[in-house]
């Protein structure tokens, strides 16, 4: 209804882009691969898919009939979202690891829909990401302010403690389900201590389910998550001045059912070395050597529920959506006890 009123030039007017402070010092991409890579079995962090090819396979993927994550949770928002917004009433709606905001838009619209005008506090490690979406949604949400906060936001978030209340804390995509274990209770902790009684968090996660579906839902038939994964050896090159053959390594992503997670690996076809300039270092791969790319856990609900409990959280209302399944949960911070 409002988006007729929209006027070139005032939704610049409407976005501030800071970056987040970091509460710990973090390592440096070169440390935290070295680290890694030294490591047995070898590991590398995940978040080093996304440089630009890594989003815009990852989004492809999103397209294809097999995984069911990205449309099972948009269409349960989608659903969800009138009744969720109705109760949270929220003044501030922030979004950890935004990414496009593509899924915020279920929630802005039914805000409209209910004459709430809320801001918009979103959080990625991507400030071109950032200020690329703040512009589209504000240009499609005219009465939308923006406060975009860029960063690393696994290196804490106490910043968030000042926002306005109520808020509408957001945490979508199953990214939980990527945390190594010790991470997910801090950062859930970190999240309770920043909000006030009356605000709200929304988490996505994903479910356990068929092996079968998991299995192709990483192992997508056009090859579109073989090249995701692979694509990290390419952001290692680049950024590490590393001399990785793509060629030389293959996709491996299967299901560890005693984990309830789908574990991604990539695997060297042949015995091989690496260097990596940057790093002054070198790394050997025998035939058969697995690389550890990529943990996605799937959830029971009481596993969720415990996880939420622990950290001082109600869960106010669980939502799944049938098979595939998947959960949004609704939580509110807990009193301390
Ligand atoms: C968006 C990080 C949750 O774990 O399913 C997609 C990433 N990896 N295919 C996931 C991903 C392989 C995705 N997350």
């Amino acid at each position: 209804m409002m988006k007729q009123a929209r006027t070139m030039g005032n939704a610049a007017k409407r976005i501030v882009l800071h970056p987040l402070q970091a509460d710990r010092p973090g390592r440096s991409m070169a440390e935290e691969v070295v680290r890694g890579l030294s490591a047995s079995p070898k590991h590398l962090p995940c978040k080093y898919f996304y440089d630009h090819t890594g989003s815009l396979l990852f989004e492809q993927i999103c397209g294809t009939d097999e995984y069911y994550p990205w449309r099972t949770e948009d269409a349960l928002l989608a659903e969800i979202a009138p009744a969720l917004i109705d109760r949270a009433a929220p003044r501030t709606i922030i979004e950890l690891g935004s990414g496009s905001s593509r899924k915020t838009r279920r929630l802005l619209d039914a805000c409209e829909t209910a004459g709430r005008y809320p801001d918009y506090m979103p959080l990625d490690v991507c400030p071109n990401m950032l200020a690329a979406s703040a512009e589209d949604l504000t240009e499609e949400y005219p009465w939308l302010r923006v406060t975009a906060l860029a960063g690393d936001y696994t290196l804490g978030f106490s910043q968030l403690s000042s926002h306005r209340s109520p808020a509408l804390f957001i945490f979508l995509g199953s990214t939980i389900g990527n945390f190594p274990d010790h991470e997910l209770g801090v950062f859930l902790s970190g999240l309770r201590a920043v909000m006030h009684p009356g605000d709200f968090l929304l988490l996505g996660a994903d479910l356990e389910k068929d092996e079968r579906v998991l299995q192709a839902a990483y192992n997508d038939a056009a090859g579109l998550t073989e090249a995701f994964n692979i694509n990290i050896l390419n952001v290692i090159n680049r950024e590490l001045d590393g001399d990785f053959s793509t060629d030389g390594f293959g996709h491996d992503a299967k299901y560890n059912r005693a984990q309830s997670r789908v574990e991604m690996r990539i695997v060297s076809k042949w015995a091989q070395s690496a260097r990596l300039g940057r790093c002054d270092a070198t790394f050997l791969f025998s035939a058969g050597e697995p690389v550890l790319t990529e943990i996605s856990r799937k959830f029971s609900p009481g596993r969720l529920r415990d996880l939420l409990s622990a950290a001082q959280f109600s869960v106010d209302t669980l939502h799944t959506a049938p098979g595939p399944s998947f959960a949004l949960l609704l939580a509110t911070p807990r009193p301390s006890d």
